[in-house]
């Protein structure tokens, strides 16, 4: 009775963003699993797209939110007062970013990690024009929107027009198609592997080329890790697998441990152009909240002292094993923990979403590619929690024989 209330409510007073919501409902989140009000258990293989890297309700990320709501929360807005959640968190970030990435830019967001960065990047660079990749996604305010790429992106962008002008998407992995980055590039913006493509690695040698031609031309190379970031590819982020450096890197998702926290973080030199002329060049109140760094720095320190990135690799790989030889699976794209599982036909994909709701399982399909559903769950995912899951996806695809 109290869910059949709820549900109406819901469906009445809280803003949906499509017309078929999933309608679960969340009683508490532990680990990999989430549990309804009537105590059904569902496998989150989503971990809220990335965001759960250390899984639900982790004792040392709780810890650290009670302990930080308990002495302190907002006091004031971002960039004014010494918070020590904020200068710990940020001290550490740096520590573990290569090449000189020192300054860190505290947000709300993914989408403002982005906005925030796009505009330093025509502050430093006084350029105006902004390139992204075909398929790219890095949130849904105008200017993040604007990045979303042609002619794939359209499909978003078109109802919202103007958007951000002077921007044009090249493709990813294209080596030619790195000649469009000239003199009048402030900034390129990538995903070292893309996500929301359904999961697209680059090839060898496509970001170390990337970065030459924007080291040549003077263009800034921006790096959105927001959900590749916190180990989900198997780094701690995903540009040190292919051992290329940006300009300017954005973070969100596991950034903030569950918390909503993002950040775009560049060497001090050039974010200093954020500070004068005009002061104030980027400003938020909640940004770097004390209690969602709290948050992040406990999920990061729990990722570094409990080895799980380290174990990535390893986890993904096995996913990749127990799946692949199922006669419904045309082909598996993955980078550590972020996996797509590609069926071949969007039609067969509702069909095993419905299959896995009724199960247990929690997946989604990407944003431009609704063939594949998604595994990302949180990375402490244990072995025998990855074979039972595994089994339970190829019962679901055992219905749909070849
Ligand atoms: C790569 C990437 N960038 C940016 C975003 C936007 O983040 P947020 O939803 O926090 O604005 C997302 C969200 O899915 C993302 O996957």
């Amino acid at each position: 009775m109290k869910h059949t209330i709820l549900r109406k409510q819901f469906l009445a007073h809280v803003a949906q963003t499509s017309p078929s919501p999933m309608l679960v409902g969340v009683e508490r989140a532990e680990g990999v699993f989430f549990y309804t009000p009537e105590g059904k258990r569902y496998y989150d293989l989503v971990a809220g797209v990335s965001v759960s890297n250390v899984g639900h309700s982790n004792p040392a990320v709780v810890a650290a939110v009670q302990e930080q709501a308990a002495r302190y929360m907002h006091v004031m807005v971002y960039g004014e007062l010494i918070e020590s959640p904020q200068v710990r968190y940020a001290a550490r970030i740096a520590g573990l970013l290569p090449g000189g990435l020192d300054s860190v830019y505290f947000v709300n967001s993914g989408a403002e990690a982005v906005e925030g960065a796009l505009k330093l990047a025509k502050r430093a660079t006084g350029r105006t024009e902004l390139i992204s990749m075909r398929r790219a996604y890095h949130g849904s305010t105008h200017g993040a929107m604007s990045m979303m790429g042609a002619p794939e992106g359209e499909e978003w962008k078109n109802a919202f027009r103007p958007l951000l002008p002077d921007t044009q998407a090249i493709t990813f992995n294209d080596f030619a198609d790195l000649d469009r980055i000239t003199h009048r590039t402030a900034a390129v913006l990538a995903e070292p592997v893309q996500g929301e493509a359904g999961v697209r690695p680059p090839v060898p040698g496509y970001l170390e080329a990337l970065r030459r031609r924007c080291d040549e031309v003077g263009a800034m190379l921006i790096f959105d890790e927001i959900q590749t970031g916190m180990g989900r590819t198997g780094a701690m982020f995903a540009m040190q697998r292919y051992g290329v450096v940006p300009d300017i890197v954005c973070l969100a998702k596991a950034f903030g441990g569950g918390m909503p926290l993002g950040a775009f973080v560049a060497p001090h030199a050039i974010m200093e152009t954020l500070q004068s002329d005009p002061t104030l060049g980027h400003i938020t109140t909640f940004g770097g909240h004390p209690v969602c760094c709290a948050a992040g720095l406990a999920a990061l320190e729990y990722l570094l002292e409990h080895h799980v990135v380290e174990e990535v690799e390893a986890k993904g790989a096995l996913y990749e094993e127990l799946l692949r030889d199922h006669p419904a699976v045309r082909e598996i794209r993955r980078s550590g923990l972020l996996l797509a599982v590609e069926l071949g036909s969007s039609e067969r994909l509702y069909r095993i979403m419905e299959r896995f709701k009724e199960i247990g399982i929690l997946s989604d399909w990407f944003l431009y590619c609704d063939t594949a559903f998604r595994i990302s769950p949180p990375l402490i995912i244990t072995e025998p929690e990855i074979r039972e899951s595994a089994a339970l996806i190829r019962q679901a695809l055992d219905e749909f024989g070849e």
